[in-house]
């Protein structure tokens, strides 16, 4: 990659591609806008820190996942091209997903309309479903960062390659966010399935619908109030919460996996069964169609009812004068 577009912290230059810019930072890794040679497009490239690479455990995992996870291909899923290594620096090429994402959105609005959030949340179980059924993969790492959604209000999941699967769990590495962690992957567990992704997403609908997360404190201290401190009441930090997606939630975080929904196939219908609540119904009436609500997503396209009206009466009079007027000559 040619550094040259890109600011001072830059990767090193990856063959065949560009940088352009710097679309953001997490944890492990930046994540940079880049033009491919070949094939020629724009895509997002990220890249980990060179520290990983000192974690060989970690760097395989990160490998062999972000490969298998690179045969999903699902319209709510940002998908996987390429997964490398070079310069001393591994990375992934994926695609490049327009507009911006969830927790960006959130702290432009303080709080998001719950209509919007569980659409939101609908796509996120219906791509977690799909990744399930078809290669067994969890995504441990759901949080409004990695939830992007595009001015069509499109939805799409970022980072399923750094989900750990089921079956190639790594027992020494705590993959995820201390936030959104459910009880048993903050406590190391290695066998998580969709139920532990079920938390994250109450821990991530928490978060959108009231602007505050979950628990506050150090790393570790929010990962000792995962484990072992019941979810506060969510109607507590925000009082317009329906109730049904008050019980949304508070099943979502239930501490035992157990009292959880027990599939995606549950919690979705429980998220359909929210959004068909009045609390859950979009301004824009456009509920249950997997797409936030236009207006408040980047751009809108739909005119007003007003808009036709006027457009009908113009062409019925334009057109009235024209017949007058052939009739005159
Ligand atoms: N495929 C992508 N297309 C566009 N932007 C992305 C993509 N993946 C990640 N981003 C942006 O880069 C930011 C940093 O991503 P990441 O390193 O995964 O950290 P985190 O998810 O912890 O915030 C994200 O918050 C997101 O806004
Ligand atoms: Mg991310």
């Amino acid at each position: 990659m040619d550094a040259r577009n890109a600011s001072a912290s830059a990767p090193p230059p990856i063959k065949g591609f560009t940088f352009i810019r710097c679309l953001g930072r997490g944890g492990m890794a930046s994540v940079w806008e880049a033009r491919q040679h070949d094939p020629e497009r724009t895509v997002a490239v990220k890249v980990l820190n060179e520290d990983i690479t000192s974690r060989p455990k970690e760097v395989d995992a990160f490998y062999s996942e972000a490969k298998t996870a690179g045969s999903l291909v699902h319209p709510n899923i940002v998908s996987v091209f390429e997964v490398g290594y070079q310069s001393g620096c591994y990375y992934y090429v994926m695609e490049l997903a327009a507009g911006y994402d969830t927790g960006k959105w959130l702290a432009r609005k303080g709080r998001l309309a719950e209509a919007d959030v569980l659409t939101v949340a609908e796509s996120v179980g219906v791509a977690l479903e799909f990744a399930s059924k078809t290669l067994g993969v969890i995504h441990c790492d759901i949080k409004p960062a990695n939830i992007m959604v595009d001015g069509d209000g499109m939805v799409r999941i970022t980072d399923m390659g750094l989900a750990r699967f089921r079956r190639t769990a790594d027992n020494e590495y705590i993959n995820g966010t201390p936030a959104y962690m459910s009880p048993e992957q903050a406590s190391g567990a290695t066998a998580l399935d969709e139920r532990s992704d079920i938390y994250s997403l109450g821990a991530t609908i928490y978060h959108l619908l009231t602007g505050k997360e979950l628990f506050s404190g150090t790393d570790d201290e929010v990962m000792e109030c995962q484990r072992t401190k019941p979810a506060p009441d969510i109607r507590a930090a925000n009082p317009a919460v329906s109730e049904a997606c008050a019980r949304l939630v508070a099943r979502f975080l239930a501490k035992s996996p157990a009292d959880r929904p027990q599939t995606w196939a549950e919690a979705l219908a429980m998220i359909r069964a929210a959004l068909a609540n009045p609390g859950g119904r979009s301004v824009s009436g456009q509920k249950g169609q997997g797409r936030v609500a236009p207006a408040l997503s980047a751009a809108s396209s739909t005119a007003p009812a007003s808009f036709w009206l006027y457009t009908a009466l113009a062409a019925a009079l334009a057109f009235a004068i024209a017949f007058a007027i052939a009739r005159f000559w």
